[in-house]
């Protein structure tokens, strides 16, 4: 029985890869060497958020915001689709909505996939409609018993929601995956803003298709502008386990995140379901840099799931490009998905943990291994025989003695600046030390992903940072420095860099994926020359390298 369902599915992916449904790729032209080997990339042309992600009779399922007409972000938008077994290797479906109906005629905007009772899968999703106004609508599988979900059908009686009066018909959008309570009624969020707070609008229903809006938001914040691609979800604070959406446990905690001025910004806290609150344990989202980002750097609009299979929650976000518009016309693509990350709750239930997914593991080839290394200050090791430019790459360094850091300034409250006006090139005592990725054999390209260790009382701070300032000579490149504060709970004897590089995308993870910064990097050498790796120290004292582990990475059918 398990083998006719593999042949069936092995068939169904031959069919798909060979047939009509798969868009060809022949204008992708050749020699590009920013393309990503084994991050899930568009065929051709623009990609943006992902939506709807969903497992589904044996198969993984990723939905995203597609241009099917260019490599520019430009309505109308459609919801492209990819299928995969192993979450690593991808192949690219037939568009699953194509605005044609008055409520969405304008685009099919962001969304969530709910299961409901009996394993159903349906779409909420944002239509901008005939009016150019955002609402919200529906949409079901045609055949349940399809693993691949090719077709499906919106809701006749679409829109089912429209805009409250006190939002703006176009900030209006991307409803989460709904959650059902205690008492068999669903609820879900819809992203929006009134005046210039974020909100995250509650709407219940008792069959998923009537909603009824909520008095209050969910939860709302002053001074951030729209809140678009809400996620709300419950963890566990005990183990790493992820917890399915609709999970009712009084010992759970809760998870909002939202994307605004281009970034993910999360806080954790409790769930008030008979008030219908979301109340944070710290100080919630305030827009300022305390607020905690999934991601330091490039990364937007995000999306977890439930994976029911291996009990855990995975995290996708969009990587927008750093070169020009005018360039991603040239190649013919833009936009790529994260590297889905496992996301849970640190042991002190104050903060999120993200690592890549296992299944990452498997990419992995040549293997070379250092430990023990002494990098004297101003110095580098080149990291030798594997291919740099696709590499996994893991190195924990021993902290130096707290009382011989420098003494951190508490005035210094954004990590960004402080990372972009103490480069990689400026010398400190304890660091900056780190990994020298993506660099030209004259260093005159070159990406530095690094720390700097600071103590204020008894305690280390510690800075992370991914420096794009000298990435690629070329003009007309975003090259922001970026920068995250580590928040540790104890002070720690070594502290741990992870970066997966994949030609243009560097995502990098702190001491363990305590705190995350996705960069994307265009060097001109590049297109002559093979890309090195270095371990390097440009601090004043010495570091020791307590190991170091990299591998080539296989490339996948990411798409
Ligand atoms: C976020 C976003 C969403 C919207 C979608 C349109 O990047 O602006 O709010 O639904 O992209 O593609």
């Amino acid at each position: 029985m398990k083998a006719t369902v593999v042949c069936v599915i092995y068939l169904c992916c031959v069919i798909l890869s060979n047939g009509k449904e798969i868009q060809d790729t022949s204008q992708i032209p050749k020699n590009q060497k920013g393309r990503p080997s084994f991050h899930l990339r568009p065929p051709k042309n623009w990609l943006n958020d992902p939506n709807g992600p969903v497992y589904y009779k044996g198969v993984y399922h990723l939905f995203y915001q597609y241009n099917p007409y260019g490599s520019v972000f430009k309505k109308p938008i459609v919801w492209g689709h990819s299928a995969s077994h192993d979450l690593v290797n991808w192949i690219h479906l037939k568009n699953s909505l194509i605005p044609k109906n008055s409520f969405d005629i304008n685009s099919c905007f962001s969304g969530s996939i709910t299961i409901l009772p009996g394993n159903k899968p349906v779409i909420l999703y944002t239509g901008v409609d005939a009016k150019n106004q955002q609402v919200q609508n529906l949409a079901t599988p045609k055949n349940l018993s399809d693993p691949f979900l090719i077709e499906w059908v919106k809701y006749p009686g679409n829109p089912i929601m429209t805009a409250p009066q006190w939002v703006k018909p176009n900030d209006f959008r991307d409803p989460t995956t709904a959650w059902k309570g205690k008492d068999g009624i669903w609820r879900v969020a819809v992203g929006g803003v009134k005046n210039d707070s974020g909100v995250a609008i509650l709407y219940r229903s008792k069959d998923f298709v009537h909603w009824s809006l909520h008095d209050d938001p969910l939860y709302y914040g002053k001074n951030t502008g729209i809140w678009e691609c809400p996620d709300f979800y419950p963890v566990s604070v005990n183990d790493r386990n992820g917890v399915d959406t609709s999970e009712v446990d009084m010992n759970l905690k809760y998870v909002l995140k939202v994307s605004f001025r281009a970034h993910d910004v999360y806080t954790i806290g409790r769930y008030e379901a008979d008030k219908e609150k979301f109340v944070p344990d710290g100080l919630g989202i305030t827009g300022n840099s305390s607020d905690l980002r999934y991601d330091y750097g490039k990364f937007y609009a995000s999306k977890t799931f439930f994976d029911s299979v291996k009990k855990r929650r995975i995290l996708w976000g969009w990587i927008n490009e750093s070169d020009s518009s005018t360039d991603d016309i040239n190649k013919g693509w833009a936009g790529i998905q994260s590297i889905p990350r496992r996301v849970y709750v640190s042991t002190t239930g104050t903060q999120l943990i993200q690592w890549p997914i296992e299944e990452t593991e498997r990419l992995r080839e040549k293997h070379v291994t250092y430990s023990g290394e002494k990098l004297r200050g101003k110095s580098l090791l080149e990291i030798s025989g594997i291919t740099a430019s696709q590499v996994d790459i893991e190195v924990s360094f021993k902290m130096p003695k707290l009382e011989v850091t420098e003494l951190f300034n508490p005035k210094w409250d954004d990590p960004q600046v402080l990372c972009s006006t103490n480069t990689a090139w400026v010398s400190g005592q304890a660091g900056p030390f780190g990994l020298l990725l993506m660099a030209s054999k004259d260093f005159k390209e070159q990406t530095a992903v690094f720390f700097r260790i600071f103590h204020n009382k008894n305690r280390y701070v510690i800075l992370m940072c991914s420096d794009q300032s000298r990435s690629s000579v070329r003009q007309g490149i975003d090259k922001t420095t970026y920068g995250a504060f580590i928040h540790m709970d104890r002070n720690v004897d070594v502290i741990s860099l992870r970066s997966l590089v994949d030609h243009s995308v560097i995502e990098s993870f702190g001491a363990k994926g305590r705190a995350c910064i996705t960069a994307r990097v265009y060097p001109q050498f590049y297109m002559e020359q093979e890309a090195r790796v270095y371990a390097f120290n440009n601090g004043t004292l010495d570091v020791v390298i307590e190991t170091l582990d990299a591998w080539g990475m296989k490339k996948t059918n990411g798409n």
